[in-house]
């Protein structure tokens, strides 16, 4: 077996042998959907299974293929599949691993969309879930039930970046033998893996950081062979979220500067983090990577960075965020994160908007919270454009 190399080493090299395709430096791009067989027997054969070779490329894809092995080894999984979103990823693996009359455990705060996801879940197929903070050993023992199939978390949690104990739930999960499913999307497989510490299933809105360039939606899942070889041949060929060979080929050019985009992301979020908290119109800041915040200590030991994503509220009123958004002038207002370029906007209006509002003040989310990814551009250039708009606000 080939000798692993390191994290910076493997997002370039890993599951790509040039010498397979003419020596094509990058991996080439299979922008086809079906294969073609020599003879009818050689069909036969791909579809039982007993000869190797691609059939369709819903089914498989070579570009796809390099994607997902290299994605396996980045998060230390046994192995990868992509997907044609992030809630694609989510929605395979949820309905994978649950039945009607099932129940699932998430963390109290999660994406709008894996919100919808699981009201749709819970209305049209009696999947029922609970939605709580994780944040102690007796909590998320009285939080399962007998037919809790799934223990869903997201660390950081999106928008309000509080952290999960990842080893803690893994731990307890483990004594129920309950699968832990991670959203990994905030924090990347560079900052954090939950694999190796004993969770089960690792998903990514890999239109997030893994992609980078803010030009791809794509999600991905990683976990064990045997499961995810079920997932391969049950949600996702037959739900069929599948990603595009050029998506695939996009996500692999991204993945190469992963590793030296998000220190240069984490670097800059430090920097405006410790700006933002002095400001006189921002009432709280929430950021992994400040002292003062309540996990800091979780976010040491679990995390190698803080990563790049902030929120905070003004002081006001839902006005005054907004206006803020409305005099940025550098920051653009969009949804997403992980771009090159910083990212603002007001969660309980946008990406949280769905959620109703009594749930959205129990996950955190105030009217004056913004969420804030920043981008790559020079930390004072960010700052000096914040800044600008935060000083005019009213007092
Ligand atoms: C934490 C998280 N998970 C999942 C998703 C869904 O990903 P996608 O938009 O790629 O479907 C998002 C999207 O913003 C997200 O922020």
């Amino acid at each position: 077996m080939e000798k692993q190399k390191r994290f910076e080493t493997e997002v370039i090299h890993n599951g790509y042998d040039s010498f397979k395709y003419e020596g094509s430096l990058v991996p080439p791009l299979f922008q086809t959907s079906t294969f073609t067989f020599a003879t009818a027997e050689e069909g036969e054969r791909r579809f039982a299974g007993e000869s190797e070779g691609y059939i369709y490329s819903r089914l498989g894809n070579p570009t796809v293929k390099v994607l997902e092995e290299r994605m396996a080894v980045l998060e230390k999984g046994e192995k990868a599949l992509a997907f044609g979103s992030g809630m694609a990823a989510v929605s395979a693996t949820l309905f994978y691993l649950t039945k009607t009359g099932d129940h699932i455990l998430c963390s109290e705060g999660i994406y709008g969309c894996t919100f919808g996801l699981l009201q749709l879940m819970k209305e049209k197929h009696h999947i029922n879930h609970d939605l709580i903070s994780f944040s102690d050993e007796e909590m998320i023992r009285a939080g399962i039930q007998e037919n809790t199939t799934c223990i869903y978390i997201e660390t950081p949690i999106n928008p309000t970046m509080k952290l999960v104990d990842l080893e803690m739930v893994a731990r307890i999960a483990k004594e129920r033998n309950i699968p832990v499913v991670v959203d990994n999307t905030f924090s990347s497989p560079y900052l954090q893996q939950p694999l190796t510490i004993g969770c089960d299933y690792v998903i990514h809105s890999a239109t997030k950081y893994i992609g980078g360039h803010g030009d791809v939606i794509a999600g991905v899942v990683v976990g064990r062979k045997e499961e995810l070889n079920k997932i391969a041949m049950t949600t996702l060929k037959d739900i069929g979220g599948v990603i595009s060979p050029f998506d695939a080929w996009l996500l692999l050019r991204g993945l190469k500067t992963m590793p030296i985009r998000l220190d240069r992301h984490c670097e800059n979020a430090k920097k405006i983090a410790t700006q933002l908290k002095q400001h006189p119109k921002v009432e709280k800041m929430f950021f992994p990577g400040d002292p003062d915040f309540p996990q800091y200590e979780l976010a040491q030991r679990q995390m190698k960075q803080p990563g790049g994503m902030i929120s905070f509220e003004v002081k006001g009123t839902k006005q005054d965020a907004q206006q803020l958004l409305n005099r940025c002038q550098l920051i653009k207002i969009a949804v997403s994160l992980g771009d090159s370029e910083t990212l603002i906007q007001h969660p309980a209006t946008m990406t949280h908007a769905v959620v109703p509002a009594e749930e959205r003040l129990k996950m955190g989310i105030t009217d004056q919270l913004i969420r804030l990814s920043v981008g790559l551009e020079a930390w004072e250039d960010i700052w000096e454009d914040l800044k600008q708009a935060l000083d005019q606000l009213p007092s």
